[in-house]
């Protein structure tokens, strides 16, 4: 097999409408496969979609040779019926026949082309032509890389899948036998590949002084400067070629993009090396975006993880001032989650179901402890003293931004569904859907838990009690739906939150809830209302 020094060749194929001839012209590559992006279009299904290239290969003297590699593809690439293994390439002479697939064409010189002898096995549905130069075929792979990891790293959620995307799309592209995505540990210096693509893959030949060099700036090298004696260890490793760039946003350095081959196929590097460069500042822009993202989750599950605390100490400061309630907002909480879930809510109101059970008593923080504590009958004045906790729990929380969504459920708990509740003595859906909500859960646990007075009351009883009261003190619809709740769900609220209850009862003391069931049973606990 010669080779020719002649410039331009043509790629004979022919088709039911006569030859086509595509111009192959140096220097330069062309990409061929079924792919769009490709140089030669075969809209074949069995051609693959980077299935091969043609590509030019100067030599000392000024000349060259055309060379085709074949790129890993599904159905082969043959020259004169041999077989290319992956990655391999072949020098090309006047006359060869080259079948890429099922599909057949002629390598030939230009003068050479009016004898043509045309070898064909198969003919493509489609065949499209783009004679290309270097620069446009260089630069459509190029862009076509950067696309490709910019819908894959769009795609990537997490660091792992954004080094794959990138080893992907410069394996694919550049062809090289080894890539690699290599992060530096920080405590010990040493090198770990975090994702690896090529058919040498498996036994990738890292230059450690590369790597370092590389952590400085990008590293381009091939064994034509191993004559200066400043990369011995690619000769060692038996590498040609590496270019080894810094995957890096400012002062922020993620990891180093590896790229080798130990090919005697000699093609430019610096278009290989600057797809490594573009393909390494998208990963660094993906890979600093989801850094921002993690930092932000934290920061979020930090601000939440403080104001629950900040819930806690406020429900842990109403349970000093009335222990032997000590558990109720808890368990409010817990009923008027499970209320809202079965009343269909959706999961944001469910979710304000339960804050607004655990909150709304915090108004008794402005309520006296001799008033709550007091064991005897409230005097008109105390009682209003009690009776305005839900206008002091509202001031308390308006401020708070994310209190907002159940500042009217703290404020109405104790409106009366018929009216005749306070503070605003509103009836039926004049009342906030939280009111209506809380005042249900609230009454219920009221009835569940003992009292120093009275013991608790069965669960079957205190429904019994909210369906009597259904339309007048309670939304009749949500009692409807409080006795459709599976009673041991309701059950196991009443048995939590209890740790912390008083080892010797207390006098007793009025909660919001007891005046709720005053209320509803005048005469129930040891005081009116
Ligand atoms: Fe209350």
């Amino acid at each position: 097999m010669t080779t020719h020094a002649t410039y331009e060749h043509w790629l004979v194929h022919r088709s039911e409408t006569g030859d086509v001839r595509h111009r192959l012209q140096a220097p330069g590559i062309v990409s061929v496969g079924r792919g769009t992006s490709n140089m030669l279009v075969l809209a074949h299904p069995s051609v693959s979609r980077d299935h091969a290239a043609f590509e030019w290969a100067p030599d000392a003297t000024g000349g060259g040779t055309w060379r085709i590699t074949d790129h890993g593809s599904a159905s082969g690439t043959r020259v004169n019926d041999v077989q290319l293994v992956a990655f391999q390439s072949l020098p090309l002479s006047h006359g060869d026949c080259v079948a890429i697939g099922p599909m057949d064409f002629q390598f030939q010189r230009p003068a050479a082309t009016d004898s043509l002898t045309i070898v064909g096995r198969a003919t493509p549905r489609v065949v499209e032509r783009i004679d290309v130069l270097a620069p446009a075929a260089l630069e459509a792979k190029h862009l076509d890389a950067v696309l490709a990891i910019g819908a894959a790293i769009h795609a990537a959620g997490d660091d792992q899948s954004v080094a794959d995307a990138a080893v992907d799309a410069i394996a694919r592209i550049s062809g090289f036998s080894e890539v690699a995505f290599v992060q530096q540990s920080t405590a010990d210096g040493v090198f770990a590949v975090v994702a690896s693509r090529g058919p040498r893959a498996a036994h990738l030949r890292l230059s450690h002084s590369v790597l370092a060099r590389a952590r400085l700036g990008p590293v381009v090298v091939s064994d034509g400067c191993e004559a200066t004696g400043k990369h011995h260890t690619l000769a060692r490793l038996n590498l040609s070629r590496v270019v080894c760039v810094p995957v890096e946003l400012g002062e922020r350095f993620f990891g180093l993009l590896y790229v080798a081959d130990g090919g005697a196929f000699r093609t430019a590097l610096e278009p290989v090396a600057a797809l490594v460069r573009s393909v390494a500042a998208v990963a660094a822009l993906a890979l600093a975006n989801l850094e921002r993202l993690r930092m932000n989750s934290a920061l979020e599950a930090e601000q939440r993880a403080m104001f629950d605390g900040t819930i806690q100490a406020l429900v842990a400061t109403i349970d000093a001032k009335d222990p032997y309630t000590r558990g109720h907002s808890a368990r409010v909480a817990d009923f008027a989650h499970l209320l809202a879930v079965h009343a269909g809510l959706d999961e944001a109101d469910t979710n304000r179901a339960r804050l607004c059970g655990l909150v709304h008593d915090i108004g008794k923080i402005g309520v006296s402890e001799e008033v709550l504590r007091k064991p005897g009958k409230l005097t008109d004045e105390e009682f209003q003293q009690i009776a305005a906790h839900p206008v002091i729990g509202h001031d308390i929380l308006r401020g708070i931004p994310r209190m907002s969504d159940v500042l009217c459920g703290v404020l109405h708990h104790h409106e009366r569904f018929a009216g005749g509740g306070y503070p605003h003595g509103i009836s039926g859906e004049n009342i906030p859907l939280l009111g209506r909500l809380i005042s249900i859960a609230d009454a219920l646990d009221a009835m569940t838990t003992s009292r120093t007075y009275r013991g608790a009351r069965p669960m079957a009883d205190a429904l019994q009690e909210i369906t009597r009261c259904a339309g007048t003190h309670f939304d009749p619809e949500f009692a409807k739906v409080i006795i459709s709740i599976d009673r041991r769900a309701l059950q196991s609220v009443v048995g939590m939150h209890v740790f912390g209850a008083p080892a010797i009862s207390p006098p007793h003391v009025a909660s919001s809830a007891d005046i709720a069931i005053a209320r509803i049973h005048p005469g129930a606990t040891r005081r009116t209302a």
